[in-house]
């Protein structure tokens, strides 16, 4: 044999000299659920280890991380449903819980990048991403909400917007009304093949933002989210976000979409991110804490799996305990 693949492998020093992908903390993105009051720190029950907080709370849990040397955040706000309406009218009341966050924690922490997600559903009674009439999802109607909300995070000082609707058009509809607005720097993170998964579960249980049970509601996103079947479909909204003035573009969910991260990431220059999604971390600690999986080892490999296919960023509910790891 003159070929021995294991000659790379014998010795950790040339394991990690031959190794082709890096998980660095500069790479993670850590969601953060929000809610309003003081002194509130709610485990969510169905993702173990990831809580609602309010401002206060959260403000030191930033610290912390950023200690640990995590920068970016995304926050999702939980809304109480007094103030949900079928036009999501919350989402811009400039004095929202969600936006005096924003401002208090840029004042407070200027280093970290706080990303704002854009869509209806944590403010909409029906708990959809658009404007449900008639029991179908309006399009072009929505723009026009998410061009209102996208101008008040701007406002508020978000350094980045996350377009998580899937509207058609939407990226360029904001680009547009940003720029008009004068927030030429604030970017757009969207999300590009975003698949109607049935991974969200936990996250819409910590946002209670499911779609409504009524029998006017369209019970599910398929109208809009996409198909999971589908994989060259992801091409054309890569290739209208980038025309649209997209900065980044996302694949979500991420483990269970490794082919089309690789895809997006061969055929298109911007940067590609991927959310590692509620419900594939839940599994992955559900496992875990049954004494199936070794934590430590499991999670690392799984966003390892998710950098290899070509992301070059990740947003995890694994972010912090990976950060924490790297310190040790
Ligand atoms: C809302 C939104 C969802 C997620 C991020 N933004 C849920 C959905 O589309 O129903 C899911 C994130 C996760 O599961 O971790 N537009």
């Amino acid at each position: 044999m003159h070929r021995r693949p294991r000659r790379n492998r014998q010795h950790k020093a040339v394991r990690d000299l031959v190794r082709e992908t890096h998980l660095l903390t500069d790479h993670l993105v850590y969601p953060l659920f929000l809610v309003e009051g003081q002194g509130v720190k709610e485990e969510i029950p169905s993702l173990p280890g990831n809580f609602r907080m309010s401002l206060d709370v959260m403000l030191r849990e930033i610290e912390t991380c950023m200690q640990m040397g995590l920068r970016s955040f995304i926050l999702f706000p939980a809304v109480p449903n007094q103030y949900k309406d079928k036009e999501a009218t919350y989402s811009y009341q400039p004095d929202n819980f969600y936006l005096k966050a924003a401002r208090a924690i840029k004042k407070e922490l200027p280093e970290c990048l706080l990303i704002s997600d854009v869509a209806m559903d944590p403010y909409s009674a029906d708990g959809h991403d658009g404007l449900v009439r008639q029991g179908k999802i309006l399009n072009d109607e929505t723009l026009v909400i998410l061009a209102r909300m996208a101008v008040a995070q701007a406002e508020a000082g978000f350094d980045f917007l996350g377009p998580s609707d899937m509207m058609d058009g939407r990226v360029g509809y904001l680009r547009e009304a940003l720029d008009t607005a004068g927030f030429t720097n604030t970017g757009i993170l969207s999300y590009t093949a975003k698949y109607a998964s049935a991974f969200y579960g936990p996250f819409r249980d910590a946002l209670d933002s499911a779609p409504r049970a009524d029998a006017h509601i369209p019970k599910d996103k398929k109208t809009y989210q996409m198909d999971p079947a589908n994989k060259r479909e992801a091409l054309i909204e890569a290739e209208l976000d980038t025309i649209e003035g997209a900065d980044m573009l996302m694949v979500k969910p991420a483990l269970h979409y490794l082919d089309v991260i690789h895809l997006l990431k061969s055929e298109f220059e911007l940067p590609i991110a991927a959310y590692h999604v509620s419900g594939e971390c839940a599994m992955l600690i559900a496992a875990c804490r049954n004494g199936w999986l070794e934590y430590t080892q499991a999670m690392p490999e799984a966003l390892l799996s998710i950098r290899r296919a070509g992301a070059d960023i990740i947003l995890t509910y694994f972010a912090k305990d990976y950060a924490r790891m790297q310190q040790l």
